[in-house]
């Protein structure tokens, strides 16, 4: 645990913010200071370093032949970010690696820890922007296309930090894929437990809708001859708010990102610009809430006079992952700490990708208070423990393990 938790602090002072957090927005100079640890991290444990062409970076332990049994997560961060969001599965991989080879275990396949490009999408959408492009659900050359919130193209900050790289995408198949990542929500604690088997990652789907009204006098703009797209732009958010309230069970809407133009206290806005994070772990019910939403577009246009574009940023479905990996999870965790349920994701993680090509799940450890894209998140010591020596028996039996061909 103490070398885990000094690559934890180490990492953590690349980007460091003032409450005690990490701003390494994706492709970054911080972004690149901390691949540099990592990779020489990795290099220091014998491993083999590559680089693929949306920068993705594979650290693999050759200890045997055959296809690698995969971990891995990211060290990108939203700019107000916790320590432990991706880093957590990084690093926790590592030390599955180095405490194998202290051990003297060598896996019956070779392992391998992969750090992807952009997980977070808070700087360039969509989210989990590497592992689509490594399993092939976005070509490379769209995605050196995207644009980032502060008008930056990918490709060329990639180039920039000196990641672009040569492994072409998309890449091998890992034999299967299991990512151990911070719960970032509440049920674990709340339910007094320790460790989750993660069953799958609920649908998620981003719009930016850019509102365009009217700039005009504070004082002088009669109320009725107003079209006001802050007006509009808060009866939007406040209309997702309460859909998720009326929906109920999973459903979760969120706005947050709001720009106005010109931002001045005695101008009526020209414009605003919104996200919208809207999720379900239910397809039909997510469809319904973007349809509903959609219906509101029209009805905001005619009660505030102003235009609406909307902008497609992330649509994933829901992703249900393997059951003999959820299995595999289950067992191992429900030994190491009988504290142990199934549960499903609210977050975005890496591993929904990956389990598009390769036999997958993921392991959670609680998050203190539910807090996470917080500098106050927290896991304690004792259950980032217990999550590495799930991953590390995990990565194991996946090694000894054989799937049937339904994969
Ligand atoms: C990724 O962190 C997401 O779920 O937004
Ligand atoms: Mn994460
Ligand atoms: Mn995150």
């Amino acid at each position: 645990m103490a070398r885990l938790r000094s690559r934890i602090d180490e990492l953590a002072k690349i980007g460091p913010t003032p409450a005690g957090g990490s701003c390494r927005l994706a492709l970054t100079d911080e972004d690149r200071q901390g691949r540099d640890l990592v990779c020489r991290w990795m290099n220091d444990l014998g491993m083999t370093v590559t680089v693929d062409a949306i920068g993705n970076v594979f650290g693999v332990w050759n200890c045997a032949d055959g296809l690698p049994v995969m971990t891995g997560s990211h060290i990108d961060t939203v700019r107000t970010g916790g320590i432990y969001d991706g880093n957590y599965g990084v690093l926790a991989g590592l030390e599955v690696i180095e405490a194998c080879q202290l051990a003297g275990i060598t896996p019956k396949r070779p392992l391998a820890v992969g750090v992807f490009t952009d997980e977070e999408g808070a700087r360039f959408a969509p989210d989990m922007l590497g592992s689509l492009v490594y399993v092939g659900g976005m070509s490379v050359e769209e995605a050196l296309d995207v644009v980032g919130i502060d008008g930056a193209r990918l490709g060329d900050e990639l180039s920039r930090i000196g990641y672009a790289g040569m492994t072409p995408c998309p890449g091998i198949a890992p034999h299967a894929f299991v990512e151990l990542h911070i719960e970032q929500g509440p049920l674990l604690e709340a339910q007094q437990q320790r460790l989750g088997a993660v069953t799958g990652v609920q649908g998620i789907s981003w719009q930016e809708v850019t509102i365009t009204g009217q700039s005009n006098h504070a004082g002088t703009t009669p109320m009725s001859l107003r079209k006001d797209p802050v007006a509009a732009a808060a009866d939007l958010a406040v209309f997702v708010h309460d859909l998720a309230h009326r929906y109920g069970g999973n459903q979760v809407c969120t706005v947050g990102k709001l720009d106005v133009h010109p931002n001045l206290v005695n101008v009526v806005a020209a414009r605003a610009q919104l996200t919208l994070d809207v999720r379900n772990t239910d397809e039909s019910l997510l469809q319904k809430a973007e349809a509903e939403i959609a219906s509101h577009f029209a009805v905001l246009g005619q009660s505030y006079g102003v235009k609406i574009d909307t902008k497609r940023l992330a649509r994933f479905e829901p992703v249900q992952f393997n059951d003999d990996v959820i299995d595999l999870v289950e067992t191992i965790c429900t030994d190491i700490d009988n504290a142990t349920i199934r549960m499903p994701s609210g977050a975005g993680h890496d591993a929904q990708m990956l389990a598009r090509v390769c036999p997958t799940a993921m392991i959670f450890v609680p998050s203190k208070d539910g807090i996470s894209h917080n500098p106050a998140e927290h896991t304690d010591d004792a259950d980032l423990e217990n999550g590495a020596n799930a991953l590390l028996r995990t990565m194991l039996a996946l090694a000894d393990h054989d799937f049937k061909e339904n994969q």
